[in-house]
């Protein structure tokens, strides 16, 4: 498949582009940057664009079969949602009716009619992206005309080794006998390009964990 990555200089979108790769796939990985581009980006095509300047985003965007992004805001969370909405209108000018992106755990449900960003032991230092993040899920919900799929990493990821072995599911937080949701990026990518591969999540949200 022809995929275009956003944020494929990031911790999870190196981890994704890595996997694609070795899965055959062709791969455009967008970045701001022209210089002192990772190693890991060895392989793909490199094409620069901000995420907010939507005649370039749409250029680079053209002629894939699946728009994705593992686009990561920095210190300004709200980013997010305005990413997620640039990301929506370069989708709709490029005539690309899938889009994944990585979302946030804080948006899986843990029972109650509570999702975990909602839970009172929720990680202040990570509160204002989980929201963020579940702001950019109601802009994908508003899209109707796209095939997006928010998919949540585990509570916890990080950059351990690849397992191998994971479950992936909908809406819900995955956890294990001892209460801990975690996955590494290798695993997260692992899952999400099948994702990509097999798109049998349409408009909604999927997550993966040990
Ligand atoms: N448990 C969880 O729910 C959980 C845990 C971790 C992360 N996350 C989410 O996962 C996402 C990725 O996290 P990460 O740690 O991999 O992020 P990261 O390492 O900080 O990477 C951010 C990426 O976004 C790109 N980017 C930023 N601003 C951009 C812009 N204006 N235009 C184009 N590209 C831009 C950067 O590309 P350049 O700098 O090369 O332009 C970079 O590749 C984030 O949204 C984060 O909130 C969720």
């Amino acid at each position: 498949m022809k995929i275009a990555l956003i944020g494929a200089t990031g911790n999870i979108g190196s981890a994704i582009s890595q996997e694609a790769l070795r899965r055959k796939h062709t791969v455009t990985g967008i970045t701001r940057r022209t210089t002192g581009l990772s190693p890991t980006l060895a392989g793909i095509d490199v094409h620069t664009a901000d995420v907010l300047d939507h005649a370039a985003l749409t250029a680079a965007v053209q002629g894939h079969d699946v728009l994705a992004s593992a686009f990561g805001s920095g210190a300004d969370a709200m980013l997010i949602v305005d990413a997620t909405r640039a990301i929506v209108a370069a989708a709709r000018a490029a005539g690309i009716k899938r889009v994944i992106v990585v979302g946030g755990a804080g948006s899986l449900e843990i029972g109650g009619g509570k999702q975990l960003v909602d839970s009172p032991d929720f990680p202040a230092a990570y509160k204002s992206y989980a929201l963020a993040h579940r702001d950019a899920l109601a802009v994908l919900r508003d899209a109707p005309d796209i095939d997006w799929t928010f998919f949540a990493p585990a509570a916890e990821i990080g950059p351990s080794d690849k397992v191998g072995k994971f479950r992936v599911g909908a809406r819900k937080l995955i956890t294990d006998a001892a209460g801990r949701s975690a996955i590494s990026y290798a695993d997260y990518a692992d899952a999400f390009v099948s994702e990509i591969e097999a798109g049998s999540h349409p408009k909604e949200i999927v997550t993966v964990a040990y």
